[in-house]
């Protein structure tokens, strides 16, 4: 156990040694168009999720990997220092994002490969053409090893959450990890949330039961899931939570 924490720690000391940004592979901030707009702050969150996949997830630079939602690329491109003989696929919605995915990442790396997916999302991809809850992940059964989400189903109604859970389920290996991020709503969060006294902060005063929203006119904007809804989707997608 203590053996297996220190070769983790290791692994990330060994990686953070060794990562350097290339800047050619950063876009500009006028071209982010998630989290901040800010080159520092893009670079900075891209490596601390890498540094969580290997801490916490365990993942090997040899594995199978799929980002759902990749956006433009910014745990793709820290990413690509650490998986040397593994591969890496992931699509998104934004054409722009994957555009620069394809240009700058692909190119340089030949196991990472990027797809655009023409997915409605009225926040992201308003004249998109399929539907979210329908779609199917152009990958085969049981193909990764290791699939992550960073700040996807904060922007995803349940059917649609619901579906891509379903396809999660099929196309990682069995025993395979996954990485999801959300804004959880639990008795402790709702409360912090409802009676912070920060302005301009997330809300997500519109209460839907399962779900609550930032803004009901564009509901992909940002939306917070139940706790609750969250353990029985995962239950009902055969996905164990810790
Ligand atoms: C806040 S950004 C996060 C992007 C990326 N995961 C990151 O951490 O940098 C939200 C992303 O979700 C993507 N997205 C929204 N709906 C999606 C869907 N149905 N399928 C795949 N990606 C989706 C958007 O295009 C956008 O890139």
């Amino acid at each position: 156990m203590i053996l297996d924490k220190l070769k983790l720690i290791f692994a990330v000391y060994q990686w953070k040694k060794h990562f350097k940004y290339d800047d050619d592979l950063v876009p500009p901030n006028e071209r982010i168009f998630c989290g901040q707009a800010d080159t520092d702050n893009f670079k900075e969150h891209g490596q601390v999720y890498v540094e969580r996949f290997i801490r916490h997830c365990h993942l090997k630079p040899n594995e199978k990997i799929l980002e759902v939602g990749c956006g433009i690329g910014r745990i793709a491109i820290p990413l690509a220092q650490y998986l040397k003989t593994g591969s890496y696929e992931g699509f998104d919605i934004v054409p722009h994002g994957i555009e620069w995915c394809q240009q700058k990442v692909a190119t340089r790396y030949s196991n990472f490969n990027f797809q655009l997916a023409d997915i409605y999302n009225k926040a992201y991809n308003p004249n998109g053409k399929f539907s979210a809850s329908e779609y199917r992940f152009p990958y085969q059964n049981e193909s990764f090893d290791f699939i992550f989400l960073t700040s996807i189903f904060t922007h995803m109604l349940p059917n649609d959450v619901e579906n891509y859970l379903s396809e999660i389920e099929r196309v990682l290996k069995k025993g395979g990890r996954c990485f999801i991020t959300f804004f959880l709503w639990n008795e402790k969060t709702g409360k912090l949330v409802t009676h912070q006294k920060r302005k301009n902060k997330l809300t997500f005063q519109n209460d839907f039961g399962q779900y609550h929203l930032q803004d009901r006119s564009t509901p992909e904007i940002a939306i917070a899931y139940e706790e609750k809804f969250v353990k029985e989707s995962y239950k009902k997608y055969n996905l164990s939570y810790y």
